[in-house]
């Protein structure tokens, strides 16, 4: 486990460029299964999630090769095993997404539990009712489920929480067969719907409207090659935003969309952070941008709760915590989908937070953080202690920093390359 040092830091400036999204990317490769063809995944992010997930194609048959740094190409045309049981099924919850791709391309699956970030109970039980209601048998083995289509069955599925992972999974289960399914109350996160143009693109068939989706199944024959290009990570962009209004400084992060953070944005700007952007809905994402300027140290009375697109998202809850415990606030953080992502609050109160956690929420008094030796828990956490070393007094050392790499490709060099002080131990 590799350990990242961080002084104090200020007056940021220059250009980053946002890396391709995590959690579009991540459905989007257990969706390469599904054609039996070549997909070309453009401005994919070079992060351990991918890794892994990669690791999980190939252990199924699928071929992969990066065709230059940022390009993937899979071929699922030799695809021999509907089984994804390898340990890196374990180290990422989005692999429960397999099933839904598999039960498309083989009718059956078998997928073992998930894992992904110590951040709570994290259940399937609305994937599994909604697969029961499409005509799958899912058996539960204690370690994994077992899946198979015994009927193709047209069906309405209400999800009782808009989850993004159930409603991949439905939408990707739904794709090649003689049923149509419909989806209500589905997630609305970007990553939904870039998952169902990359569909879309490859022959599916998919209707997006406000209050459902349908998808229609087809013929295995009517899929084909597919080359996509993902956009950048909103949680990233997020991040990095929150770096700057920790900081100070004057910094543009190209290829960030801010039409897919604007909570995150509503806050900094609510705290004095001047923000500027380009979100001509037109225009392609490379050329989009978001200037942050800060000039005084943050200052902030206020409150926030977790919540579904487009609300405050519950990855950007550790970053927040982090950036409000640093500075001059008094701030309170409501968490709704996540019960463990405060776990982080005990690193920054051995910074010196004021934190104080009841039930679901944080109330949080802002002051000069001091830094010293902290373990990151999970990935956001990571990112939020992250925030926290920039702005501490002397330095922060962040252990089990390999968190941060399941979803930053490089955040030392990003951060270095705007004059940040920060390094891998
Ligand atoms: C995805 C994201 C994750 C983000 C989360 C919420 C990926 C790879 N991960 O995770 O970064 O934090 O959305 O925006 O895209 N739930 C159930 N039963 C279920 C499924 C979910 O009770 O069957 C609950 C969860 O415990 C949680 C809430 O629903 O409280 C939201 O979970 P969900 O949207 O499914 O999150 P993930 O898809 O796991």
């Amino acid at each position: 486990m590799s350990a990242i040092s961080i002084e104090k830091s200020e007056k940021l400036e220059g250009k980053i460029r946002v890396q391709g999204s995590k959690n579009e990317v991540l459905p989007i490769l257990c969706a390469t299964v599904i054609n039996g063809n070549i997909s070309i995944i453009h401005n994919c992010p070079r992060i351990s999630d991918v890794y892994n997930t990669i690791k999980i194609l190939n252990s199924i048959g699928c071929k992969t090769e990066w065709i230059d740094d940022n390009s993937l190409m899979v071929n699922s045309r030799n695809l021999n095993d509907y089984r994804v049981t390898c340990n890196c099924v374990r180290m990422m919850r989005s692999s429960i997404i397999f099933a839904g791709a598999l039960v498309s391309r083989c009718k059956q699956a078998v997928c073992s539990y998930p894992g992904g970030c110590v951040i709570g109970e994290r259940p399937i039980d609305m994937h599994i009712a909604a697969f029961r209601k499409m005509g799958i048998k899912v058996i539960n083995n204690g370690k994994g489920i077992e899946c198979i289509r015994y009927k193709e069955k047209n069906c309405k599925i209400r999800l009782r929480f808009p989850s993004v992972g159930a409603t991949e999974n439905i939408i990707l289960a739904s794709i090649i067969g003689n049923q149509t399914v419909y989806i209500y109350n589905y997630a609305k996160e970007p990553e939904i719907i870039s998952l169902c143009s990359f569909l879309i693109k490859m022959g599916g068939i998919i209707d997006i409207r406000k209050d459902y989706i349908k998808i229609s199944g087809v013929k295995k024959n009517c899929l084909k090659n597919v080359e996509y290009c993902i956009d950048s990570d909103r949680i990233v962009a997020a991040t990095y935003m929150f770096v700057v209004a920790g900081c100070k400084g004057d910094v543009v992060l190209e290829a960030a969309d801010i039409d897919k953070l604007r909570a995150s944005a509503d806050i900094l700007k609510s705290a004095g952070v001047l923000i500027n952007s380009d979100s001509n809905k037109g225009i392609a994402f490379e050329k989009k941008y978001i200037r942050i300027k800060m000039k005084e140290k943050l200052s902030l009375k206020g409150k926030v709760t977790t919540g579904p697109f487009p609300y405050f998202p519950t990855d950007m809850q550790s970053p927040l915590m982090a950036l409000m415990a640093g500075n001059n606030t008094e701030f309170l953080c409501k968490e709704t989908m996540f019960e463990n992502r405060f776990k982080m609050a005990n690193e920054l109160i051995k910074m010196g937070a004021d934190i104080i956690i009841k039930d679901n929420k944080a109330y949080i008094k802002g002051k000069q953080l001091h830094g010293c030796r902290v373990n990151a828990s999970d990935l956001r956490a990571g990112a939020g202690l992250v925030i926290a070393g920039l702005g501490a007094e002397g330095r922060t050392v962040i252990q089990h920093a390999d968190y941060i790499y399941r979803g930053y490709e490089d955040i030392i060099r990003d951060i270095n390359s705007i004059g940040g002080n920060i390094h891998i131990v």
